[in-house]
């Protein structure tokens, strides 16, 4: 398995395989792989005849005062669990091989990005929807895929390709988990051990409000009440958002029904801001 640096490289890769008529996965990820990751990478090496895997750091996601310099990065232990994941190549560029002087094109999204993470980190999906559309176009993968951890980039990339008519199907993947339930996240790293024995308040509020509603509970703010204050209980949580919309207009809504996704972000300690969160499709009736 190689690893290349240049968007030539890439596309000469992917021109051969082409040729021999095979077909292309990609896994966009910054990096620090974990098990997630992983689950992902051997998803695409199952469904395609290559599979590419992106690591970079991406600067334009992140806000001037989030932790770009600080997030974690080890390209030797990618490439080892790339290649024993099965992975074809890695692609491993400079931000200058990415954002050449110049330039000035983005990808904007509107209503879907108005909420959620999108309301806590303003720049936040401009950036992951510009290095999308230019890894698209880099590897021009048949397809790609995500983890449901980041449910709102799941959906906003899913709405991208459809409004901007890309010919890739997007894949999500379920979330993968500590033995203790906390969601799998580069970011997890970043905590103290006494941070990560609270940060287990994020999987058990998701767990316990799942349960709730699948007990019946369709009154949104009453489930988000009973998470708000589990959460609470744990002296280290700073919560950034807890909401429940409904996942094609991550508007949010009252009465539970539908296709939901019930999401969270929580600060622990002061460390790391980690996601969690539960989608259900449930019916009207
Ligand atoms: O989910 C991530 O790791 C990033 O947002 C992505 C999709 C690789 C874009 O930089």
């Amino acid at each position: 398995m190689n690893i290349v640096k240049t968007i030539k490289e890439v596309r000469e890769n992917v021109k051969q395989w082409r040729k021999e008529g095979l077909s292309v996965g990609l896994v966009p990820t910054m990096g620090y792989l974990h098990e997630g990751h992983e689950s992902l990478i051997k998803r695409a090496v199952a469904e395609n005849d290559r599979v590419v895997v992106s690591v970079f750091v991406n600067p334009m996601q992140f806000g001037p005062t989030e932790d770009l310099a600080s997030y974690p990065r080890d390209i030797d232990a990618d490439s080892r669990l790339c290649e024993a994941a099965g992975a074809s190549l890695i692609f491993h560029p400079e931000p200058e091989e990415m954002y050449e002087e110049g330039f000035c094109s983005f990808v904007d999204m509107t209503g879907l990005t108005n909420a959620l993470c999108g309301l806590s980190r303003p720049v936040h999906f401009r950036g992951v929807c510009t290095v999308v559309n230019k890894l698209f176009n880099i590897v021009m993968p048949d397809k790609a895929y995500f983890g449901e951890k980041d449910a709102q980039q799941l959906a906003v990339v899913k709405r991208m390709v459809k409004d901007l008519n890309m010919d890739i199907e997007i894949v999500g993947c379920p979330i993968i988990r500590e033995a203790d339930g906390l969601a799998k996240s580069s970011r997890n790293t970043y905590l103290s051990p006494e941070s990560r024995k609270q940060a287990v308040i994020l999987s058990k509020s998701i767990f316990m409000a799942k349960q709730m509603v699948l007990d019946g509970e369709r009154d949104a703010a009453k489930v988000k009440k009973a998470m708000v204050d589990m959460i609470n209980t744990m002296p280290l949580a700073d919560i950034d958002y807890v909401e429940i919309v409904d996942v094609n207009t991550m508007k949010n809504i009252d009465k539970i029904e539908g296709n939901i996704l019930c999401a969270i972000a929580v600060n622990i300690g002061g460390e790391a801001r980690l996601i969690d969160n539960f989608m259900l499709s449930l019916s009207n009736a």
